[in-house]
């Protein structure tokens, strides 16, 4: 499937005043970005080019929707038009991402830049079968985007070697810092060479989670566009008070008397998305689930089915929360507030996108209180509330205030915590090679593993 890209200028993007051309990249890499509609670089692109293009670690945290991805693709791809070739089974740059949908993406968005150039992207992940993606990797790859668990089994196969690896991406960074992913981080940053330049991008860095990602990196360019953890302000943002049995009930009333033709839910668990799904059928209304129970096969077939309108719902977990760019996606609803505030800012930030508005609402209950005022204190604003007419509820979500972000001390390293088996989750762990489950640090849709940030360290292995 191709890449979605603006195919014009987004006139809301704040334009530096320089264009692509002055920040050192090849033609062959501005003839793509012209063809590409990408007029001039968005903030993060504007710092993060000549960052990563002087060989420097780069930390780079900026709002959901604002071209990260080309804001570390280009300046590799320039990158790596000088050097070496690389050797069959080799690989000179690795980008991981935390699903196979996005690093599916990621590598459909790099090879879309690096179009008119002699550099070959591939990306593998897991659910699917991997010989194929064994054969792809004989004769070597410049680029190489990979999913953590699939990553380690080409190794353990002898089909990817680590030797040449220039640098190193973690797109989505915090989330690949966390504890779901720690343990096969560790294994793959111990496998890279010592001398690598380390790239870590996302929307959020929650303070635990950057002191890591500091351990990681060499003297780092640290590019912050606006507050740390900021919201998209292109994103309206309001809550619905709603009893938690009546959440189906309002979702299908907002759906029928709006006329939103593309709209992204969430639920928490796997089991409430199918639940819905057969809700909002029942209700005549075309909904597919994608969460991590359902053959890559079909998560695929849902999430192209939602980019081409052909269903107007698509119910996910977390799995869809992060770097899943839509074009032009205008609503997301929250049917349950996520467990990670974080994880609000990424969900919402499905909308919004490319300079464009969005619109996320929430439908919360009371017993959600807790995780409301942890998402507003995150946000630094208390969220609009509404009552829907005829949905009034009988418990009402108690009042919250702003709570005064206390600096977190370092937590002690510990044990990693079992998988909550929370409804309808699948024990985690299963076999990379199976074609169904993902495993262990893989691909998760978002509540399994997950534990307080800073629990592990990351093996500090990158000295220049
Ligand atoms: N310079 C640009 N001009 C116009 N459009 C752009 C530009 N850079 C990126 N885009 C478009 O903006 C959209 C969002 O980009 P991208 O997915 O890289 O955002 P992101 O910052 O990585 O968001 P997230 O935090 O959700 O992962 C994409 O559709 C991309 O094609
Ligand atoms: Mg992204």
């Amino acid at each position: 499937m191709p890449y979605s890209v603006r195919q014009n200028p987004i006139p809301s993007f704040k334009k530096p005043a320089m264009s692509f051309s002055s920040l050192g990249l090849v033609e062959p890499l501005l003839r793509a970005l012209d063809e590409l509609g990408h007029a001039t670089p968005t903030p993060v692109q504007f710092q993060a080019i000549p960052a990563v293009g002087s060989g420097r670690d780069v930390l780079a945290a900026a709002q959901t929707g604002t071209g990260k991805t080309a804001a570390f693709a280009l300046p590799l791809l320039n990158r790596l038009t000088s050097g070496p070739r690389v050797k069959p089974n080799h690989i000179r740059a690795l980008v991981l991402a935390p699903t196979r949908e996005l690093a599916i993406q990621i590598a459909e968005a790099i090879a879309a830049y690096g179009k008119y150039l002699p550099l070959n992207t591939r990306v593998v992940y897991g659910g699917v079968r991997i010989n194929p993606q064994m054969m792809r990797l004989r004769s070597g790859v410049d680029i190489l985007v990979a999913t953590p668990g699939r990553l380690l089994d080409l190794f353990k196969q002898n089909a990817v070697q680590f030797l040449q690896v220039e640098t190193l991406v973690l797109d989505e960074a915090d989330r690949m810092l966390d504890l779901g992913f720690m343990d096969d981080i560790g294994k793959i940053l111990a496998l890279l060479p010592k001398r690598r330049q380390n790239l870590l991008f996302s929307a959020t860095f929650p303070e635990a989670i950057r002191a890591l990602a500091e351990q990681l990196l060499q003297k780092p360019v640290q590019i912050e566009i606006d507050p740390p953890n900021s919201a998209a302000k292109s994103v309206k943002q309001w809550i619905y008070e709603v009893d938690k049995s009546k959440k189906p009930d309002l979702l299908c009333h907002l759906l029928r008397n709006n006329d939103w033709q593309q709209v992204l839910v969430f639920t928490r668990t796997r089991i409430g998305a199918d639940r819905l799904v057969q809700q909002l059928a029942d209700q005549g209304i075309s909904a597919l689930a994608m969460h991590g129970d359902k053959s890559q096969g079909l998560r695929a077939r849902a999430l192209a089915d939602f980019k081409a309108n052909t269903i107007r719902v698509l119910v996910a977990t977390d799995i869809a929360s992060r770097g899943i760019d839509i074009n032009e996606l205008s609503h997301v609803i929250n049917v349950d507030l996520p467990k990670v505030a974080e994880d609000y800012m990424h969900r919402i930030g499905r909308t919004g996108r490319a300079g464009l508005g969005g619109a996320a609402i929430s439908l919360v209950s009371a017993d959600e209180v807790n995780l409301l005022s942890a998402i507003e204190t995150l946000l630094g604003q208390l969220l609009v509330r509404e009552v829907a007419a005829g949905f009034i509820p009988q418990q009402s979500v108690p009042l919250t205030r702003l709570m005064t972000a206390r600096p977190k001390k370092p937590k002690k390293p510990k044990q990693r915590q079992a998988p909550t088996q929370a409804e309808g989750q699948q024990p985690a762990n299963e076999g990379e090679s199976g074609h169904r489950k993902p495993r262990k640090g893989e691909d998760q849709d978002g509540e399994k593993l997950r534990g307080p940030a800073g629990g592990r360290r990351p093996q500090r292995n990158s000295k220049k």
